[in-house]
């Protein structure tokens, strides 16, 4: 069984700083996220991050508090937590998924013009998953 959890957040860091955090925490995740069986996948747009982590119950907890730590983000809304029969991102240590056509038409649908994680429900979060797992595009993100 994995442990899943995702959550939303809002980035602290002024615009010109953005592309460094995430470059950084890209880096830090993947180091980690290796080590320790990790996987997941990470959404950033519109100074909102969305993310979610497979992997050990205890594992993810402890990721979940650095998160918790972490000054580069705040306003954190956990969704689901729990476990499922099989990750979605068991190929990734954490898949990056940059600016996305098929996520802003998404939120356009539920009457977002901009990227609004926050404002989500849990049960908005298998539509969003899904697509997040199926948009495929190369890993460098700059
Ligand atoms: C949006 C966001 C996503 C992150 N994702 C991960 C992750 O998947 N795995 C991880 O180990 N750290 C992740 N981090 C970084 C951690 O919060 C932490 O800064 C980093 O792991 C270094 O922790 P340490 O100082 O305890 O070694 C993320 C940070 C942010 C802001």
């Amino acid at each position: 069984m994995t442990f899943q959890l995702c959550y939303a957040s809002k980035t602290t860091s002024p615009h010109h700083q953005i592309l460094n955090d995430l470059r950084d925490i890209l880096g830090e995740a993947r180091d980690f996220n290796i080590l320790h069986q990790v996987q997941g996948v990470l959404y950033f747009a519109d100074e909102h991050f969305f993310q979610c982590l497979e992997g050990e119950e205890v594992v993810i907890l402890h990721v979940l508090e650095k998160l918790y730590k972490d000054p580069r983000h705040h306003q954190i809304k956990l969704f689901r937590a729990g476990h499922v029969d099989q990750g979605h991102f068991s190929q990734w240590s954490m898949k990056y998924v940059r600016r996305n056509s098929k996520i802003q038409q998404y939120f356009e649908s539920k009457g977002y013009n901009h990227f609004r994680p926050l404002s989500l429900d849990e049960q908005d979060i298998p539509t969003l998953l899904k697509l997040l797992y199926e948009i495929e595009q190369p890993e460098e993100f700059v």
